[in-house]
């Protein structure tokens, strides 16, 4: 006789799991965006299988388990927190030795599903020596039911940790759907790994994206301002050729054709002029270099002790001619600095000719002197002449600036003295302080520090 009833090897509380299990594909593949998300679905799904149990991850060498999820809950779970706070172990957060657990040793082993009937040996062996006065009332609570243990194997095939489920209806005819279960754990955390990832990698590209796009726009504005200073210096300078240019043409024309009686006097004025036109067209020279150059420029050790007294003995005449006192206060306990020596020649050459230039009477010092916290020295340069006029101290470092009323008409000039110092110093990390006060005199402080940062 033919015997057409079909026998079903599962049970049917295993088809009721194979069927959660599928269920579970669908919750692990949406929450696969983070390993929370991953480890709250795993928590609903076991609730919904209404299975105890666990997630525990494998270390990097591969012989720690650490638990990271349990979902005990109910009496078996109040026991827990009440046994967590009496020997200080959280059950979210226990590791423990591969090799001392059978189970865990076998599951990792084989790579394979273990059923066994009496998880109480378990507890047994994963708990460390010193808990063992509790063990008893643990082993009441959770042994002597059947319990299932199944490899976390991701898409790699490597093993990254274990899912057990502890239930006094587990039978061995459940592993199959645990298995699978198991795997769909596997591959959404693995899933949530990957993710994060590219998720960090993408985060980190819109970082570098954002940093790179502020850095153009910086550049791009810098070039902006470069270019409007450009346009502006060669309007300047434009008009700053011609007017010595048309005197000299004037004088020139004077010399051959006026007065002949008058041409020594015409000569002096083209020779003036030339000379004017000269050091202009060096200051503009000096100014486009400096702009163009800063980062290839090459930096070496200076005294400026030595430096400053070479000026003021050039200077000495100049000062001599005006009846100036012309004097300079070195500090033996100057450091040599790192910097530019020609510029710094250039910086304190037109500080001490300004204060010559502006001073009528009384003396001109220059002095150099460390700093009480010793990080910066202060090369200074005091007056006793004219003073700036406080509408013209914002100005008198701006290009061909020379005062709002430019009175200083007899004194020969162009404006660009004050505005090389402040470009060299600028190359030199240093600071300027000016004070004045009209009719009494004027100080100049630059400031550079002892160790150049560029
Ligand atoms: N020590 C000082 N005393 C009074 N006024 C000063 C002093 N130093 C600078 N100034 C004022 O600042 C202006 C700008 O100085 P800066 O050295 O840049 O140009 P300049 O001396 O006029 O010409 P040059 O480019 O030939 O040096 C001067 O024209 C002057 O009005
Ligand atoms: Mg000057």
């Amino acid at each position: 006789m033919k015997d057409d009833t079909f026998q079903s090897p599962l049970t049917g509380r295993s088809i009721e799991l194979l069927q959660a299990t599928n269920d579970a594909a669908a919750v692990f593949q949406r929450s696969a965006h983070s390993e929370t998300a991953v480890f709250r679905a795993y928590q609903e799904q076991m609730a919904a299988l209404k299975l105890r149990g666990g997630l525990s991850f494998l270390n990097d060498s591969g012989d720690t388990l650490t638990v990271r999820v349990v979902n005990y809950s109910g009496r078996i779970g109040q026991i827990l927190k009440r046994f967590e706070s009496l020997v200080g172990l959280s059950t979210e957060n226990f590791s423990f030795n591969v090799n001392d657990v059978d189970v865990y040793r076998k599951v990792i082993e084989t790579r394979q599903t273990q059923y066994i009937p009496d998880s109480s040996v378990v507890i047994v062996q994963m708990l460390p020596p010193r808990l063992a006065p509790y063990l008893n009332r643990l082993v009441t609570t959770f042994g002597m039911h059947p319990g299932i243990y199944a490899p976390l194997i991701d898409p790699d095939g490597r093993v990254r940790g274990v899912l057990n489920m502890v239930d006094p209806h587990l039978t061995a005819q459940d592993v199959p759907a645990l298995t699978a279960f198991a795997n769909q754990i596997a591959v959404a955390l693995d899933n949530a790994r990957l993710f994060e990832e590219i998720r960090r990698y993408a985060d980190e590209l819109e970082r570098r994206v954002a940093v790179r796009t502020q850095e153009l726009a910086a550049a791009n504005e810098r070039l902006t301002e470069l270019d409007e200073l450009k346009s502006q210096l060669i309007s300047n300078v434009s008009h700053e050729l011609r007017t010595p240019i048309t005197t000299l043409e004037l004088y020139l024309d004077l010399f051959k054709h006026g007065n002949s009686e008058k041409r020594d006097h015409y000569l002096k004025i083209i020779e003036e002029q030339s000379h004017r036109l000269k050091t202009l067209v060096e200051d503009i020279l000096d100014l486009s270099r400096l702009e163009a150059g800063r980062d290839k420029l090459q930096f070496g050790p200076v005294q400026l002790n030595d430096v400053v007294e070479q000026i003021v003995t050039m200077q000495q005449a100049r000062a001599e001619a005006k009846g100036l006192e012309l004097r300079f206060i070195a500090d033996e306990r100057l450091p040599v600095i790192q910097g530019i020596r020609s510029q710094l020649v250039q910086v304190i050459t037109n500080l001490v000719v300004n204060s010559i230039s502006y001073t009528e009477s009384g003396y001109v010092q220059a002095s150099v002197q460390l700093n009480e916290d010793d990080r910066r020295i202060d090369l200074c340069v005091i007056d006793t002449g004219k003073g700036i006029d406080s509408a013209d101290l914002p100005y008198i470092f701006d290009r061909f600036y020379r005062g709002k009323d430019n009175k200083q008409g007899h004194i020969p000039g162009t404006g660009l003295g004050l505005a090389i110092v402040k470009e060299i110093v600028e190359i030199h990390s240093g600071e300027i302080v000016v004070n004045s006060e009209l009719g009494r005199g004027t100080t100049f402080h630059i400031l550079l520090p002892v160790t150049q940062e560029r």
